[in-house]
């Protein structure tokens, strides 16, 4: 049932209804699990994107998407950025993908050679991490450091990695998993280092859509002609608006020469977008701010509630301040368990993303899904506790 106050029923999930779906967060464990672990979201769309992908359907539009540049995707994407984080984004720098990590991968092909060291700060999305060395490249990673505000980057070594002679650095912010959205003074000396060391960035920002005040996005392309010259945006409206399955993306390339490079990539090569995912983000970059502006509320309000009762109920689970995203990074080393993922799933049904896959730095940690009610969240930590209330530990 829906609540006043809660116009898009955020918090009126039906788990039977969720067990429906077809997704691989639902589909990839028994039906005793509760899923928490890849980023979709247990919620719709908003209602114009929904209305977008119903149109066409209606209009029996599910042919071949136009190749790299989608005129109407380009202009709903600039104005998105401009209201959201005064980016006013060239539009003839805006090229159309299949989804953000195909372009990483065709940007890693591009601007590296095989045997090349590419820099990531540790823990991240682990798909970078099988990116790079799937295309015969070397993961060079440089972790995180905690600090008071959160997860800090660790510019020294960065530098130490830059004059090592590495000349590409994958950056994700906001950053999944460990939630920092970077302040404007971290990406400057980020930007720094990239100039003095001549290093191209790829910018991740696909999670920008989901900060939570008072931190705010910084893209990264903002920090001047000359920091854009060297970066890539990589940029999709599948997290915020849980459009992971339609297939549409777009990468902000600042300097022609490199745009150039990767227009001759074959269309074959690229993987076509998908014409609903083209559609649908047009509609939420078009006409889904109000719900967007919901949605934070209400993902703000479940972190602040996960927050509260792992505090109470789990106090040895640690969590440094989260700023973006809907995934909590949570920190069981004092648990004590092996795998405190296997634990969880084993002996409390609930499944997580297990932190080693994320990197170094990500041993003893899982990543919790927060994309959902408040009361499936309550029930998330139910079987966390469950699973610490059977004595021992699983190998
Ligand atoms: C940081 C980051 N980049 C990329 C992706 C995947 O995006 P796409 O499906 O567009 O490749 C995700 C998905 O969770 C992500 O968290």
């Amino acid at each position: 049932m829906i609540s006043p106050g809660d116009s898009y029923g955020f918090d009126a999930l039906d788990l039977a209804v969720l067990h429906e779906r077809h997704s691989t967060k639902w589909r990839s464990y028994p039906p005793d699990v509760l899923p928490a672990w890849v980023a979709e979201m247990d919620f719709g769309t908003a209602p114009p994107v929904a209305a977008a992908i119903e149109a066409a359907v209606e209009r029996g539009d599910l042919g071949y998407a136009v190749d790299l540049v989608a005129p109407d995707l380009t202009e709903a994407f600039c104005g998105f950025a401009a209201r959201h984080w005064s980016w006013e984004v060239d539009a003839a720098q805006v090229h159309l993908l299949r989804d953000t990590m195909r372009g990483i991968e065709l940007w890693i092909e591009t601007f590296t050679a095989p045997g090349d060291g590419v820099v990531v700060t540790t823990p991240v999305y682990y798909p970078f991490l099988h990116a790079i060395s799937g295309l015969g490249r070397r993961v060079v990673a440089v972790p995180v450091l905690a600090g008071a505000a959160g997860w800090e980057l660790d510019l020294d070594g960065l530098e130490s990695a830059f004059r090592a002679g590495h000349r590409l650095l994958l950056l994700c912010n906001p950053h999944n998993p460990v939630g920092r959205a970077y302040p404007e003074a971290t990406l400057r000396a980020v930007a720094e280092l990239a100039e003095r060391y001549d290093v191209r960035v790829v910018s991740d920002e696909i999670h920008a859509p989901l900060v939570f005040s008072p931190a705010v996005h910084v893209p990264f392309a903002t920090l001047g002609p000359e920091v854009a010259r060297r970066t890539m945006t990589v940029h999709s409206a599948s997290k915020a608006f849980n459009l992971a399955g339609l297939g549409a993306a777009v990468a902000v390339i600042g300097n022609e020469e490199d745009a150039k490079r990767f227009r001759e990539i074959s269309y074959r090569h690229r993987g076509p977008a998908g014409i609903l995912g083209i559609e649908a983000s047009v509609a939420a970059y078009h006409a889904g701010d109000a719900w967007l502006a919901a949605l934070v509320t209400h993902l703000q309000a479940v972190r602040d509630h996960l927050r509260a009762e792992l505090t109470e109920r789990l106090p040895e689970v640690a969590w440094a301040p989260h700023e973006g995203t809907y995934l909590a990074w949570l920190d069981c080393r004092a648990l004590r368990l092996t795998s405190p993922q296997q634990t969880f799933l084993d002996r409390g049904r609930v499944a997580f993303n297990d932190g080693a896959a994320f990197g170094p730095g990500g041993d003893g940690f899982v990543r919790l899904n927060f994309g959902t009610s408040r009361a499936i969240v309550i029930e998330i930590v139910t079987r966390m506790q469950a699973a610490l209330a059977v004595p021992g530990d699983t190998a």
